[in-house]
């Protein structure tokens, strides 16, 4: 009962409903969006070997438009974060428009500019996470025994 009920406030919040059930037994849905974006950072990698220029688009194309993490989570987040909130969102930004940059190279088959461009992604990801993510996980994990 409360399960469904969960899950009906999950739907109306635009969350599907394995996103919603991932989130019960993994944490944030913000994981879940890591999760992927990990896998197209390493499926462009892959691409790139094979000189694949459509595939490293597509993953491009898919790092600049992750999901969003559901609104009542964002503002946790960012609540707690309070000052530092604005240099958060820059690093989101950052990651978006280099990954927009790289579809761009991509689709030039610009070998030379999608590897540098590839790598400021990659920063980009790395500049957060040294200095968010073990703040964020203490916060949001540490209490939190099922
Ligand atoms: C705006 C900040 C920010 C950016 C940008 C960011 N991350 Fe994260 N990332 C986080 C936070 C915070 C966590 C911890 C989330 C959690 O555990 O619920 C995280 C967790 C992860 C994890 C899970 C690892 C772990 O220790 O549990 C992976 C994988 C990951 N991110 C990949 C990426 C990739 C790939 C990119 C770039 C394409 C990226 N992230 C960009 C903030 C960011």
């Amino acid at each position: 009962m409360i399960k469904t009920t969960l899950l009906v406030l999950c739907l109306s919040f635009g969350l599907s409903a394995t996103a919603a059930e991932n989130n019960k037994k993994n944490g944030l849905v913000l994981k879940q969006i890591m999760l992927k974006l990990s896998k197209d950072m390493s499926a462009i990698a892959n691409a790139i070997v094979l000189e694949d220029w459509e595939r490293v688009q597509q993953h491009a194309d898919s790092i600049a438009n992750h999901e969003q993490a559901p609104l009542i989570e964002k503002r946790k987040i960012l609540q707690y974060l309070g000052d530092d909130m604005a240099q958060f969102k820059s690093f989101d930004q950052i990651v978006h428009d280099k990954s927009v940059e790289l579809s761009e190279q991509a689709k030039k088959g610009n070998s030379d500019a999608v590897i540098k461009v590839y790598s400021e992604v990659m920063q980009g990801c790395l500049d957060c996470h040294s200095r968010f993510k073990p703040r964020i996980q203490s916060r949001f994990y540490s209490f939190k025994k099922e």
